[in-house]
């Protein structure tokens, strides 16, 4: 190690490269510094302070995702003073908005107000959705904060439930901005915004218009991103609790990039799609199909086993029957009018190998080059 880029924290001699900041330093040092708002990959903007920590001879408490190393700093991560600022910020944003998540409160008497609302209301749909899996929520356990030490602030804005796959919960939002970088800086779609000021402050879409009159592509970054229940997948809400599902890694058979895929799977049932973070090639994006079209896995209308059309109905074949019929059929089709009188479609809902063997199909098989396939969700 130089002399020159080395900083200290919890006691810990490390190097760094100019422009890193204390948080990535950390970070690549497993060394774990709580964050809301930021987000890998994009800029630090120190909008919740959750990652604050002391550095000897600041005046205050700093920014850990936006203050970049510097030689010689020191730096204490879990001081008494970043944990009381850790506490009293969680404090604020478990009450601010609806945030009804049973976190056990240490901090005062062992049944507080806070507690017995959510108890009346534990039953009910309005208990989060996204329970065990928030990070609010995860941050109140570990400094044990409940939200009842100041008034609630009443919910302004109504649930947005008009698109077929997001659900936007503005009274769960804490206006950490993920949802915006996801989509303007990761996925730059460029279609959600910070709207209005102070305390009307709201993420907002075309001009505060619904996400479907809007440009948002559905990629769901923003979902993935959100680290409390204001951005949900319309279809997995209520579905299950995280700790019901499995995580089954996959690859994405929509097309030829090749994503890697989470499905998460309760009972057999895939109850939501996540894309893998931290690995190539999509490093946790996902686009439309990837994310929402999974449907078609469960259901109801998928074949079993081949059909074949007699006096206008269909009928249950073998697979011996149905392929010695279709053998023959396009046979009789090649010899009539010639092999570029047959087409072959595809499908984007089978994979990448299948697509392969069947346009191999087509053209070593049949000799025809007319080869599509259909797209739609
Ligand atoms: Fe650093 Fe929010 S994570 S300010």
């Amino acid at each position: 190690m130089t002399t020159e880029n080395k900083i200290f924290i919890d006691g810990n001699e490390l190097s760094f490269e100019p422009g890193e900041t204390i948080l990535q330093v950390a970070h690549r040092n497993s060394i774990d510094i709580p964050t809301l708002c930021y987000l890998k990959g994009t800029n630090g903007t120190g909008a919740c302070r959750v990652c604050v920590v002391e550095v000897e001879g600041a005046r205050t408490l700093v920014a850990s995702c936006a203050a970049p190393a510097v030689d010689k700093m020191v730096v204490h991560t879990e001081s008494p003073k970043v944990v009381e600022a850790r506490r009293m910020i969680i404090r604020l944003l478990l009450s601010s908005g609806n945030h009804n998540c049973a976190v056990y409160g240490s901090d005062g008497d062992d049944w507080t107000q806070f507690q017995l609302r959510v108890l009346k209301e534990e039953n009910s749909e309005e208990l989060c959705p996204v329970w065990g899996d928030c990070r609010l929520q995860d941050l109140a356990y570990r400094y044990q904060v409940s939200g009842d030490q100041f008034p609630v602030t009443e919910t302004r804005y109504p649930m947005e439930l008009a698109n077929p796959f997001i659900i936007r919960d503005f009274s769960r939002c804490i206006q950490c901005g993920r949802c915006v970088q996801a989509c303007n800086e990761v996925q730059v779609n460029k279609a959600i915004s910070f709207g209005y000021r102070g305390a009307a402050t709201k993420i907002i879409a075309a001009g505060d218009r619904p996400y479907a009159d809007s440009d948002c592509v559905f990629c769901g970054e923003c979902v993935q991103a959100c680290p409390v229940g204001a951005l949900v997948e319309k279809d997995a809400r209520y579905r299950y609790r995280p700790w019901e599902s499995k995580k089954v890694r996959t690859t994405c058979g929509y097309c030829g990039v090749g994503c890697q895929l989470d499905f998460h799977v309760k009972d057999n049932q895939i109850m939501k799609v996540t894309g893998t973070e931290e690995v190539p090639p999509n490093y946790g994006s996902l686009c439309v199909k990837g994310r929402f079209g999974f449907h078609f896995v469960h259901s109801q209308d998928r074949l079993k086993s081949p059909l074949i059309k007699e006096n206008g109905a269909f009928r249950e074949a073998t697979w011996d029957e149905a392929l010695t019929l279709v053998a023959q059929k396009l046979n009789d089709i090649k010899n009539a009018y010639g092999a570029d009188s047959i087409g072959v479609i595809t499908s984007a809902r089978v994979t990448n190998e299948e697509n392969y063997v069947i346009q191999k199909f087509a053209r070593a098989v049949l000799k025809t080059n007319n080869v599509d396939h259909c797209a739609r969700l």
